[in-house]
């Protein structure tokens, strides 16, 4: 069994956009200790379990996926049956999608005795989601380009609360909305990333900055609603992640963050206290 952690994106700067269509990104981003797990056996051929609706079963699953292109890559003919026990919500600007796709290149990789090192794996891992690469890391690291090009950053330990609105926002049409009035220069990035902005509870919620929060906000209301609660119930600061729609709030520590956390839970949200994760992201347990 694998436990496969989430991420929030404590800075997510779009310095412009690129000709490949995608946009280039300085990010750092920190994994965060709400997990989806993942079981993996033999099999014949390769097939998905999971009974969360909105989570596809076929070829367009990003775990199935991870595995057929680990498979082609490493060029064998071994299956694994995957369950997949969904805690991270889909679609909400968490990885939740990315996290067990890293999840299956690591277990597979071991399942089938591949003996692949992470450099390896992260060019499959590419290949499937610009989030990928950063799961098969943890912690806290920068990560510029598309998103892909990774460099792990000391963290300290933090309290945060997670709010997520109970509806899904497709990253493409987030990336979609974005015009060039929203573009910054990676400065967010490079102040906390210095290490200056991550050292206390304090310099992080100090430092949060999300370029495609303003651009959110108009389209989805309900962001700026939850953003103005969790600042409101006490978080030092508050930042939509990724391209949302979950808001994470910074506490001061993880008790402060469940007292926030219980302030919350009036609305229609679903709200939880964690503890940032300084370690791998992706975890075999037993
Ligand atoms: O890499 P991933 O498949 O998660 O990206 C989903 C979508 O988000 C892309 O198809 C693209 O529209 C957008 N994106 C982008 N620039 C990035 C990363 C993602 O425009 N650096």
């Amino acid at each position: 069994m694998l436990n496969a952690a989430a991420k929030v994106n404590l800075v997510l700067e779009v310095l412009g956009k690129r000709e490949d269509g995608y946009h280039e990104l300085a990010t750092v981003m920190q994994a965060v200790d709400l997990s989806d797990k993942l079981t993996l056996e033999d099999a014949d051929v390769l097939e998905l379990q999971c009974g969360v609706p909105g989570v596809p079963t076929d070829g367009a699953n990003l775990a199935l996926k991870a595995a057929t292109a680990l498979r082609e890559a490493a060029g064998i003919t071994r299956g694994a049956r995957i369950t997949l026990d969904k805690r991270i919500p889909v679609a909400a600007g968490l990885g939740g999608g990315s996290t067990y796709a890293a999840a299956a290149l690591v277990g597979l990789n071991r399942l089938w005795r591949l003996r692949w090192s992470v450099e390896r794996l992260e060019q499959v891992a590419t290949g499937l989601g610009m989030d990928v690469p950063f799961f098969l890391h943890g912690g806290r690291a920068l990560a510029t380009g598309r998103g892909e090009r990774i460099e792990r950053l000391r963290g300290s330990s933090l309290g945060l609360v997670l709010v997520n609105p109970r509806f899904a926002v497709r990253t493409a049409e987030m990336y979609g909305r974005v015009t060039p009035e929203a573009y910054t220069d990676g400065r967010h990035a490079k102040t906390l990333a210095s290490g200056f902005g991550g050292r206390t509870a304090a310099r992080v919620a100090a430092s949060l900055y999300n370029g495609l929060q303003e651009t959110a906000v108009a389209a989805y209301p309900p962001i700026g609603r939850i953003r103005a609660a969790l600042l409101a119930a006490g978080a030092l600061g508050a930042l939509m992640s990724g391209s949302g729609p979950t808001v994470f709030g910074v506490a001061r520590s993880f008790e402060h963050a469940r007292q926030i956390r219980r302030r919350m839970t009036r609305g229609a949200w679903d709200c939880w206290a964690v503890r940032t994760l300084n370690g791998p992201a992706i975890r075999t347990l037993g």
